[in-house]
């Protein structure tokens, strides 16, 4: 509590020097990172950068590291969340708001059947990615793709042939041998009891902790699906879909234009293969240029790094290591990754969003990505929710034997 009334009072402190200070230095910050990569930097508009604006960014990412550490441990184990947000308050929906407002997941779901089920998900997740952080994002992501199809009910997990993980939309998903080691002694410890789905939305929310995201309570029992189509997999927006798509999927989930560009947000950490973006670095739609949309600095920087499909690049170019609004920071610069990261700060419909997200500090964001994850982990669809089991194994279905 103490910490973070004070944590509260230094962000008012140095609010005026964060923003002041995040106005320039992109690039910098970004040419930092990669050459931390050991990718050698040639760019000389990227190297001017660099000296241009020696100052300034260093301070802003020191000061912020500094005075993000408190905030972090009090959210670890201070799940009050409400009481203790002293940031700046928009008119948003509190996590209060989001309580299942069906009778399908509860909170103390699994405390007398399985009361050690989420120190045994924290415990592997916290082994896993310190053994490989990458992990931490790709959980994330996975737990996306599940809830998007047919709610959070672990149809992504199931690994038979023609399943929505076999789906060539479903190619760079990664996480999954997480999920099943979890599930593992999940079965010793309470057998048949903790659904899949489940462990995946409390994977994820663990993940975003680790990565120094907001923690947010989790409610219980999903139930897993039993049935898992790849076509379904091509229903998850991949990144070339326009704005009026994407507010169209999010609002057949249950979901509004505010969980939209907050969700987004997750792109402040993880990586994409590049097949997921040459296209908008030559011959953009049939333009014979690279998509206007980029900076053409930042689209140089992309096209040395990405000169195979396979290779990987930071979704956030500037902090990919750090769980914070930078992401929305770098939409106003013209260097959101995808297209339809990009797309959020030219559509009118979300373009507010992403400056009130960009121009908040960042526990403003990470509180309201709280908010969206716990509405997009309470996506269920009830014939699935009805029809559904507690699988023994998270990549296949219980047999009837
Ligand atoms: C607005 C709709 C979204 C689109 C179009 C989209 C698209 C993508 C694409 C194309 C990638 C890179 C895939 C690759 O090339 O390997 C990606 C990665 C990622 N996405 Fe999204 N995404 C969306 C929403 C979300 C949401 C809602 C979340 C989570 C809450 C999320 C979390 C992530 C993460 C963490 C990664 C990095 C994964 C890793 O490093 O393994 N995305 N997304
Ligand atoms: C958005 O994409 C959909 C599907 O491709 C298309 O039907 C629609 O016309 C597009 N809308 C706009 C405003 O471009």
């Amino acid at each position: 509590m103490k910490s973070s009334i004070s944590f509260g009072f230094l962000l008012i402190l140095v609010l005026p020097l964060i923003l002041a200070s995040a106005q320039d230095g992109k690039y910098e910050r970004a040419a930092y990172h990669d050459n931390y990569e050991g990718a050698v930097q040639k760019d000389q508009d990227y190297e001017g950068q660099y000296q241009d604006q020696e100052k300034g960014p260093a301070k802003y990412d020191k000061n912020y590291e500094k005075e993000r550490m408190p905030a972090q441990n009090d959210q670890h184990d201070d799940q009050g969340e409400e009481e203790d947000y002293h940031g700046p308050s928009l008119e948003i929906p509190t996590l209060l708001d989001n309580l299942p407002s069906d009778d399908l997941l509860s909170f103390g779901y699994y405390s007398k059947s399985c009361p050690k089920a989420e120190s045994i998900i924290n415990k592997h997740v916290t082994k896993w990615v310190e053994e490989d952080r990458t992990l931490a994002a790709s959980l994330l992501r996975l737990h996306f793709h599940d809830c998007a199809v047919h709610g959070c009910d672990g149809s992504i997990l199931l690994n038979h042939e023609g399943s929505e993980r076999k789906a060539e939309a479903s190619k760079s998903l990664r996480g999954f041998e997480v999920i099943d080691a979890i599930k593992a002694e999940m079965e010793k410890e309470c057998p048949r009891t903790v659904s899949c789905a489940d462990i995946l939305t409390a994977a994820s929310r663990d993940a975003t902790v680790l990565l120094g995201g907001p923690y947010w309570d989790v409610p219980y029992g999903r139930k897993d699906g039993k049935v898992s189509n790849d076509k379904d997999a091509e229903l998850v927006p991949m990144g070339r879909e326009n704005i009026t798509t994407l507010i169209e999927f999010y609002q057949s989930n249950g979901l509004n234009v505010l969980d939209l560009v907050a969700l987004s947000g997750a792109h402040t950490i993880g990586r994409a293969t590049c097949g997921s973006l040459q296209y908008r670095l030559y011959n953009y739609a049939g333009t014979g240029r690279q998509d206007e949309s980029l900076d053409y600095r930042y689209a140089n920087f992309l096209k040395r790094k990405c000169r195979w499909a396979s290779e990987y690049v930071d979704l956030d170019a500037t902090t990919p290591r750090t769980f914070d609004n930078v992401y929305y920071k770098n939409l106003q610069d013209k260097m959101g990754l995808l297209h339809t990261d990009q797309s959020l700060y030219s559509d009118s419909r979300t373009s507010p969003i992403v400056d009130a997200l960009a121009d908040a500090p960042s526990d403003f964001f990470s509180h309201q990505f709280a908010v969206s994850m716990t509405k997009l982990g309470n996506i269920l669809v009830p014939a699935v929710q009805d029809g559904g089991e507690i699988r023994t194994k998270c990549y296949s279905v219980n047999s009837n034997y």
